[in-house]
């Protein structure tokens, strides 16, 4: 096996290293016993992804002689709410963890997601360790320490910063992905080239295709790639008090498309981020920020590997604008009454804007809807 491709979060004492490879869960045990006070861990993940990659990394555990056990709960997004928070807690609790005891979170966003909240509050915080399983999980989620559950007024309104002591992205799990998932999370991996990574971008041009079809290098540079431009952002601004906002390029738009749709199956959360950058880069181009050839390139990428880059005929949807913007109002980004818009400048120069004349993007949003 090659060596795993290797990328740094430099957060001083709170450091760790993303690993990324093909069949990586085969010697996750040995990748995670030095990271471990204790070598004893508890496996956290979902029923569909248990069938899939339990045993696998259950073996490597025993191999690197690691105590283990697993909590395997329900697959899917309402899995992440404060019931399923406290029934894991407590199945930790009876399971007798101790400070030095670390989970593993091993499945997509959710998994991850509730696992890295129950690790921060349990015990007053122990570690945890991710082992995404997803495409989105890999370039996104598992890395830069969010971690939280929703709650009935919206999601991820509870959660914390609890940053993972190691995330090992085995791109060889991706393949048990159904497509419609792994385009979803593409979108994120072409929002980093959007945003400060130019020739990223290009690279994507020529090699999203590969990267979709599973070539394993294309795969791997994909997500190392995604990963080294999280991890940039989240050393520099790990609480997101500026710069990290900037990783929400197409989530404004994206989560009004979604809170629209009910955040289920019509629209998925990487399909929503990919019409929101499009979105973005329209609406920068409308106020003269923006080159229209670049809004023009996201498109034309975004739609030769497989993604759909307009809502306006979307599952025979009638959108409203005012509506739209009604949710972008109450965006739990929103500081003072203002929704905080990432903008472009072109391919690669994202940046973000508190000044944005709402008028601008309910007329936008009107002309697209009408086209
Ligand atoms: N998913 C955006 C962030 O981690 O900041």
């Amino acid at each position: 096996m090659t060596a795993p491709l290797r990328q740094r979060v430099a957060l001083g004492d709170r450091s760790y290293d993303i690993l990324i490879g093909d069949d990586l869960l085969a010697a996750a045990g040995s990748h995670i016993a030095p990271v471990l006070r204790q070598r004893r861990v508890i496996v956290v993940t979902d029923t569909t992804v248990a069938a899939l990659h339990l045993a696998a990394l259950e073996r490597s555990l025993s191999d690197a002689d690691i105590r283990h056990e697993a909590v395997v709960l329900p697959p899917g997004e309402q899995t992440k709410d404060f019931a399923h928070l406290e029934k894991l807690i407590a199945r930790l609790l009876e399971l007798k963890i101790e400070r030095g005891t670390a989970l593993v979170a091993l499945g997509g966003g959710v998994i991850g997601d509730l696992t890295g909240f129950a690790a921060a509050v349990v015990l007053r915080g122990i570690d945890f360790v991710q082992v995404p399983t997803t495409l989105l999980a890999q370039v996104d989620s598992s890395v830069g320490g969010k971690t939280g559950i929703n709650t009935a007024y919206g999601k991820n309104l509870v959660g914390s910063f609890h940053q993972p002591r190691l995330v090992l992205a085995d791109t060889a799990a991706l393949s048990s992905l159904p497509r419609r998932q792994l385009l979803a999370g593409y979108a994120e991996v072409v929002k980093y080239g959007v945003i400060d990574r130019p020739e990223f971008f290009t690279w994507l041009e020529g090699h999203g295709t590969a990267v979709i079809e599973g070539d394993p290098g294309a795969r791997q540079h994909a997500v190392s790639e995604s990963c080294a431009a999280k991890a940039e952002i989240v050393a520099e601004d790990e609480r997101e008090r500026g710069r990290r906002g900037l990783l929400n390029l197409g989530h404004t738009f994206g989560h009004a498309l979604e809170a629209e749709t009910g955040f289920g199956d019509e629209l998925l959360h990487g399909e929503a981020v990919a019409i929101g950058m499009v979105l973005a880069l329209d609406l920068s181009v409308r106020l003269n920020l923006c080159p229209a050839a670049d809004s023009a390139r996201l498109r034309r990428h975004l739609a030769a590997v497989g993604l759909a880059t307009g809502v306006e005929r979307f599952q025979g949807r009638i959108w409203s604008p005012r509506r739209l913007t009604e949710h972008m109002a109450r965006d739990k980004k929103v500081t003072d009454g203002r929704t905080t818009f990432v903008m472009a400048r072109g391919i690669g120069r994202a940046f973000l804007s508190e000044n944005v004349d709402i008028t601008e993007v309910e007329a936008l949003l009107t002309d697209t809807l009408a086209a």
